[in-house]
């Protein structure tokens, strides 16, 4: 077999490394090179059928399309095209000089039975066409299949996973997770392919998922993939083509889709949104404005020749998905993909089946859970209170949070943020009476007065009217709290009632400093328990904002060693401060240890690299404020890391730490 002349030489793809530009938890904006220019994720293939095209693929590319997928196994069984595309290439064949990505046969052997190809046979196909992305052809294991024959199908799978990686050449290789419903085998199957020379991820075997609306089921096996693949490789959703689902997917670290149901749809006269799809002749009026449906109404869509109204409703199918996307980037970008996923799952009850899914894996989420966003929490119903964001405060308050001495606990209702300003007066009555501290009952548990203005608690906003649930829960949390902390004497604040009683407790005098204690306790929720007692050992002074009586600096013996950021309630890190914690906590805690070649850049306050990382610390989220070390654990710099301790570690390219701060020696 003849190739096409230039490509199999080209440059050997060892492995694909994504360039991350924004991620969210496990979602992210990042970007890869191929041979036809560098594609940007998230990103959604349209499936070309080479003996059926719908759109034709220029049309797919003037819409702004920068990838499709074809299948070679169609191609090579039809001997016209495969001719074709042996002379010509498939760029030349479909007339697309974006990327094409091919398919295997695998799923013609799910939908058809057998097929008659080898593995080798076909990924050699695909690379001698010229394929930018080739498909191994996988085993599709089927959601009915038990668990030994699955295993057996994803030991094949692997085994020529194996084979395809040695014969790939030039050609980017496509390995896919199979597995089935046993999330075992699906992390199994991602570990073992994270360690071949394969360069993007589908997770395979879900379409049957798909179609059954078994989306919980499929929270489940995409989480147990990424727990396993390695993060620096896009991973793509194989068959995944729905706008229902693709926020939920982004959300969940899926990079690609590719989509034959705008065109399948489109000939049943179906038409997609992420609402759902709806079938033309049944709906009984038209609110679509993408460019192929405005200007009609539905009497004028419903009335056109069969082939033309084909042809517009995959248009619009294919539209209304990049939308969706796009929808979903932006989401991502402002800091709302969460909302924005709650949303959608409420378009159908299995969505929201796949949204409350999401609650069992919420200590898998929250290692990627960034430290704050920019974007305000908004609750959308009771599944937001298991995002990670709200199991983040859980855990730290309960982990890391030291109550201080005051014996009495006086708890507020919730109230509008931040509470320590609602509840200012009240706090001030009760000090002049008594020696207490102050809690409110917020619908994220108990949140120690001093700790009100850390993100999520300040930055979320609540409906006035509490459902069930929420009521629920917050009683749960409270329990929990009056066995954790050993207060005393705790009450329910109920205005003059509630002072009297204090007044005749009669603790004393207040010795309760809230700024103090907001220092304290901030530091221990950020860096640790026992951070605020190494940060604050000495001379504290509190630089406060003129207008808004914020703390703005901490200083001990005279050294800025904090600042507090107004927006999310944390601390910035100064070198004195990261000095005091290193101190007391051993390398690797709060540290990005960097190669030597690296610390003179850093010291000059240039930006930590993935490339240079050796080491970080397990605990370390994104946007967490850490300290880059050397291997002999002296401080170069200060700054932010934008990524998590596997991720620096597997990532070749791209920015690790956002230095804000370098430390000459
Ligand atoms: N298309 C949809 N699902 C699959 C799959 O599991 N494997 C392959 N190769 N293609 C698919
Ligand atoms: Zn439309």
């Amino acid at each position: 077999m003849e190739g096409v002349k230039g490509l199999i030489n080209g440059p050997t793809f060892l492995r694909t490394m994504l360039e991350l530009l924004k991620r969210d938890g496990l979602a992210r904006i990042a970007r890869f090179e191929t041979r036809h220019g560098v594609l940007e994720t998230p990103c959604l293939l349209p499936v070309v059928n080479p003996r059926l095209i719908t759109i034709p693929p220029k049309d797919l590319e003037a819409m702004g399309f920068q990838a499709l997928i074809t299948n070679s196994y169609i191609i090579r069984n039809d001997p016209a095209l495969r001719e074709r595309a042996m002379k010509e290439g498939l760029h030349s064949m479909l007339g697309f000089d974006g990327v094409v990505m091919t398919d295997s046969g695998t799923f013609q052997s799910h939908m058809y039975g057998e097929v008659e190809v080898a593995n080798a046979d076909i990924v050699a196909f695909q690379r001698d066409v010229g394929a930018d992305i080739g498909t191994v052809l996988d085993i599709f294991t089927e959601p009915d299949w038990g668990r030994e024959r699955t295993a057996e199908a994803v030991r094949v799978t692997l085994e020529r996973t194996s084979e395809a990686a040695a014969i790939k050449g030039g050609m980017m290789l496509a390995g896919v997770v199979q597995g089935s419903v046993f999330p075992d085998l699906r992390l199994e199957c991602a570990r073992s392919l994270s360690s071949l020379a394969v360069d993007v991820f589908p997770i395979g075997g879900v379409v049957p998922l798909m179609e059954g609306y078994r989306f919980a089921d499929l929270v489940d096996v995409i989480v147990a993939s990424k727990k396993g693949l390695s993060p620096e490789r896009p991973v793509h959703l194989f068959g995944a083509g729905h706008p229902m689902i693709f926020s939920l997917a982004i959300l969940l670290g899926c990079d690609m889709f590719d989509s034959a149901s705008y065109a399948k749809f489109a000939r049943d006269g179906r038409m997609m949104f992420p609402e759902g799809t709806f079938h033309l002749d049944e709906m009984k009026g038209l609110d679509c404005d993408c460019p192929t449906c405005r200007g009609h109404t539905i009497e004028s869509l419903q009335g056109l020749p069969e082939k033309e109204r084909t042809k517009a409703l995959a248009l619009h199918n294919l539209h209304v998905s990049k939308k969706e996307i796009d929808r979903a980037k932006r989401a991502l970008l402002e800091g709302s993909l969460w909302e924005l996923v709650e949303q959608r799952c409420r378009a159908h009850p299995a969505l929201l089946d796949a949204l409350r899914a999401l609650a069992k894996h919420k200590q898998f989420l929250e290692r990627s859970e960034p430290l704050s966003r920019e974007g305000a929490f908004f609750y959308t119903g009771p599944e937001s209170l298991d995002r990670p964001s709200a199991y983040r405060y859980e855990r730290r308050y309960f982990e890391r949070y030291s109550k201080p001495r005051q014996q009495m606990s006086v708890v507020f209702q919730d109230a509008e943020r931040p509470y320590s300003r609602v509840y200012a007066k009240e706090m001030r009555e009760i000090s002049r009476r008594t020696d207490a501290h102050f809690l409110v009952m917020s619908p994220f548990g108990p949140v120690p007065i001093e700790l009100d203005e850390v993100y999520p608690i300040a930055q979320s906003v609540f409906p006035r009217s509490r459902d069930r649930d929420t009521e629920e829960r917050v009683r749960e949390l409270m329990e929990r709290f009056s066995h954790s902390h050993e207060y005393g004497v705790s009450m329910l604040y109920e205005g003059e009632p509630t002072l009297e009683m204090l007044e005749a407790l009669g603790e004393g005098e207040s010795t309760f400093d809230l700024d103090l204690a907001r220092v304290r306790a901030v530091a221990d929720y950020q860096f640790g328990r026992g951070a605020g007692a190494l940060l604050m050992d000495g001379k504290v002074e509190l630089v406060k904002s003129k207008n808004t009586d914020k703390i703005r600096n901490v200083l001990v013996n005279g050294e800025h060693i904090l600042s507090m950021r107004a927006p999310d309630g944390l601390f910035s890190l100064r070198p004195p401060g990261a000095r005091r914690l290193m101190r007391g906590f051993a390398t690797p805690r709060l540290r990005v240890v960097v190669a030597d070649d690296s610390e003179p850049f850093n010291r000059e306050g240039k930006n930590v690299f993935c490339h240079f990382v050796k080491d970080c610390d397990p605990e370390v989220v994104p946007m967490d404020e850490v300290i880059v070390v050397n291997e002999k654990d002296d401080m170069l710099a200060i700054g932010r890391a934008t990524m998590v301790r596997e991720e620096m570690l597997s990532f070749k390219k791209g920015l690790a730490v956002r230095v804000r701060e370098g430390v000459k020696v």
